[in-house]
């Protein structure tokens, strides 16, 4: 299927020239279409189809917005916000109700200090979350009853617009407000002192094999809004081409003609002088250092524009622009003589990866767990992509997402799949998509911080050289080392309590506060202010032969240089053995001995304390050997924000 699409492309291709100009004198008749991206028109505007501005709500520090986007395509799209203002103002609080009939990434750059919230659709997903001032809710989606919502809800509104496309929305806040009492809407609403949009038009309408012709070719741009009643009106026209051929713009031989239709008040101000550029404007138009000049007359109507084009060149495309204040009209297209083409699929590869770098980069699916790593790309999002994902692999290629119907998914534990470790924390590798139509596979490289958290090691020797099992063996010493993973690079980590516990017995505690309780426990030389060793020696309460597991868990402090103390907890699940059958005097001396030693300490005036503090610290349950990626929280009980467990739209579980 893919394959023979493939083909097809390149059949069109080589037969481009004849096919083209035989289309060309048939008369190729411009058509709508998704697929072919050669031409894109983009352009500003600040007249909305429906919309209005009034005081506002009756607290008069505060502004409420309420944007309700449209777009005619049902792909997920991404919003940049930005919002301005704000500085001058001692109070400023402004509240913006977004809604959209289509899924939405809305990205948000703020200048100025206004204290924003944004209450939006369900379907809508902040890629900077607000926290506490973000609220997602089911919103009305007419006009009508979105703006009485909002007017029930805070008492008034300062503005509501409705948008279509929009790619872009910079909004000015913190303005004087309006006098009017109430917003009532009304039809093509000026927002000129406060919003701008910027579109990308779904209206483009173009031959699509026109552009493999080698023929002088032509755009049409038309538009749409009304004259002024009086005084003239500008837009400021930019053309981008992409060469195909790998030339430079200045090198394109073949001639770029723009016929531009508006009333004629209008002046068509050129952002540049391109060689390659004829212009056939109606009402005025100008140049840079080349004054203002007349243009010409053009029909009134599609059909005849389209015409009046194609007697001097092969039209490419013909676009139809409600209202702006500026046009960008790129095209990608061959620069010199047809014969130049190598590839012709391949250009599309570099647009496709910026998409996909910043879609992926926007969604981050990717999450550091305790010792693995979990890829899982919700579907759904992948349907803002212009072409299918068929597969998504790690650098690996072995190692492929599983696709559940809903998700494309992937754990990995981390030696396996070319995954690189770095400092014990920073994991690195690579998520690679396979999409049938493009020859080329998308790269895109992530990082993610494992989750901090303290482990605790047991050795057999007071070299601390090997490593041993988890077990406690009764009357012997023990060496505990205790250390700490985090991307913190400067750190010294101190011992705050560490106990054994036993399923039934109390908590034997083996210091508290860092001071150790027993003769049997003492503090060893680290090599490092980042690792903590210790030794003691377990006594059984009785000396009846024992297998049990016990929990060896320890509260650590983090001394870091900006003073930001953190207190975490690691625990291991051990074995106690108490081998010795022989129930000889010495043993039983020995014990009691401790045991009492112990209780004198422990249990006339600790005790009490030592229940606050065990019943302070949460249940232990993982182990370091056997763990099974508990999340960050569970590892730790501080504050400290990890980006690996920060929420992303990928990681919200509820999707529209
Ligand atoms: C969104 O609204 C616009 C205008 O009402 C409509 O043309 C478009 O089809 C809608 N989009 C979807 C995905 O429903
Ligand atoms: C946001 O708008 C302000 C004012 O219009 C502009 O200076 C700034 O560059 C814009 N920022 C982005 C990210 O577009
Ligand atoms: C968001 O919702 C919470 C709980 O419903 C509410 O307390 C808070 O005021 C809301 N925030 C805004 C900005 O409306
Ligand atoms: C398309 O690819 C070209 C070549 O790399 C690049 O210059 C251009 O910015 C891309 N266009 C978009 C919209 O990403
Ligand atoms: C697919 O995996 C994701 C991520 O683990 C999960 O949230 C989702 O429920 C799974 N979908 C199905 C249908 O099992
Ligand atoms: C924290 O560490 C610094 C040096 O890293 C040390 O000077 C200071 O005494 C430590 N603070 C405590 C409370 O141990
Ligand atoms: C068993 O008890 C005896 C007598 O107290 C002691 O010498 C010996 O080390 C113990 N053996 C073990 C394995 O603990």
């Amino acid at each position: 299927m893919a394959l023979w699409h493939f083909a097809v492309l390149l059949l069109v291709s080589g037969t481009a020239p004849t096919t083209a100009s035989m289309l060309n004198s048939l008369g190729c008749a411009p058509e709508p279409t998704s697929k072919d991206q050669a031409v894109r028109v983009f352009y500003t505007t600040s007249m909305v189809p429906s919309g209005c501005e009034a005081r506002g709500p009756t607290n008069p520090n505060l502004e409420v917005h309420v944007l309700n986007l449209r777009y005619s395509r049902s792909q997920m799209s991404s919003l940049l916000f930005n919002v301005s203002g704000g500085a001058a103002k001692e109070k400023c609080q402004a509240v913006f109700v977004v809604n959209s009939n289509i899924s939405i990434f809305l990205n948000i750059h703020q200048e100025g200090d206004c204290h924003l919230s944004i209450i939006h659709a369900l379907n809508t997903y902040l890629s900077i979350p607000l926290s506490e001032d973000s609220n997602k809710t089911s919103l009305p989606v007419s006009n009508d009853q979105l703006l009485t919502w909002a007017k029930e809800t805070y008492g008034g509104v300062s503005s509501f617009a409705e948008l279509e496309d929009p790619q872009q929305i910079h909004f000015q806040v913190a303005r004087e407000p309006s006098t009017n009492e109430d917003c009532i809407l009304a039809q093509d609403f000026n927002t000129e002192s406060y919003l701008e949009v910027e579109v990308e038009s779904h209206k483009v309408e173009t031959c699509l094999d026109a552009r493999k012709t080698s023929e002088k070719v032509a755009h049409i741009l038309w538009l749409q809004q009304s004259s002024p009643d009086e005084g003239m009106q500008t837009v400021e026209l930019n053309v981008k081409m992409v060469c195909k051929d790998g030339r430079s713009e200045d090198e394109a031989e073949i001639p770029l003609t723009l016929w531009l239709k508006s009333h004629q008040n209008m002046v068509w101000k050129m952002g540049q002088r391109l060689s390659f550029l004829q212009l056939w404007p109606s009402g005025k138009y100008s140049l840079p250092d080349f004054g203002m000049h007349n243009g010409m007359f053009l029909p009134d109507n599609k059909e005849e524009l389209i015409q009046r084009a194609r007697s001097n060149s092969f039209v490419v495309s013909y676009t139809e622009i409600p209202s702006a204040k500026t046009i960008t009209l790129e095209y990608d297209r061959l620069c010199g003589p047809a014969a130049a083409v190598t590839s012709p699929p391949a250009q599309k590869t570099l647009n496709l990866t910026v998409m996909v770098h910043r879609f992926i980069d926007l969604c981050k699916p990717w999450k550091c767990l305790d010792s693995s790593i979990e890829i899982a790309v919700p579907k759904i999002y992948l349907a803002a992509l212009p072409a299918r994902v068929d597969e998504i692999t790690l650098k690996d290629p072995s190692c492929r997402a599983k696709d559940n119907t809903t998700h494309f998914v992937l754990n990995s534990i981390l030696d396996k799949c070319s995954t690189q470790l770095e400092g014990g924390i920073h994991v690195k590798n690579q998520l690679i998509l396979t999409l049938p139509l493009f020859p080329e596979k998308v790269t895109v490289p992530f990082e993610c911080d494992l989750p901090e958290k303290v482990s605790l090691q047991l050795y057999d020797t007071a070299d601390f050289h090997s490593p041993s099992t988890p077990v406690i063996e009764a009357n012997q010493v023990t060496y505990v080392e205790v250390s700490f993973r985090t991307a913190i690079k400067q750190f010294s980590l101190e011992i705050g309590d560490c106990f054994l516990k036993t399923r039934d017995n109390k908590p034997q505690l083996l210091f508290h506060q860092g001071i150790s309780l027993s003769y049997s426990v003492m503090s060893l030389q680290s090599p490092s202010p980042k690792t903590q060793r210790f030794s003691f020696i377990y006594k059984p309460e009785n000396e009846l032969w024992s297998i049990e597991s016990a929990t060896l868990a320890c509260v650590v402090h983090l001394n870091t240089s900006n003073e930001k103390r953190g207190s975490y907890e690691g625990s291991l699940q051990v074995m106690l053995k108490n081998l010795n059958r022989s129930h000889n005097q010495g043993l039983r001396i020995g014990t009691v001995l401790g045991i009492a030693f112990g209780a004198f300490l422990i249990g006339v005036l600790l005790t009490g304390a030592l229940w606050c503090i065990y019943s302070h610290t949460r249940p232990i349950t993982k182990t370091q050997t056997i763990s099974t990626n508990p999340s960050a929280s569970e590892s730790s009980s501080t504050n400290h924000s990890l980006g690996s467990t920060q929420s992303t739209p990928c990681s919200t579980s509820s999707m529209a």
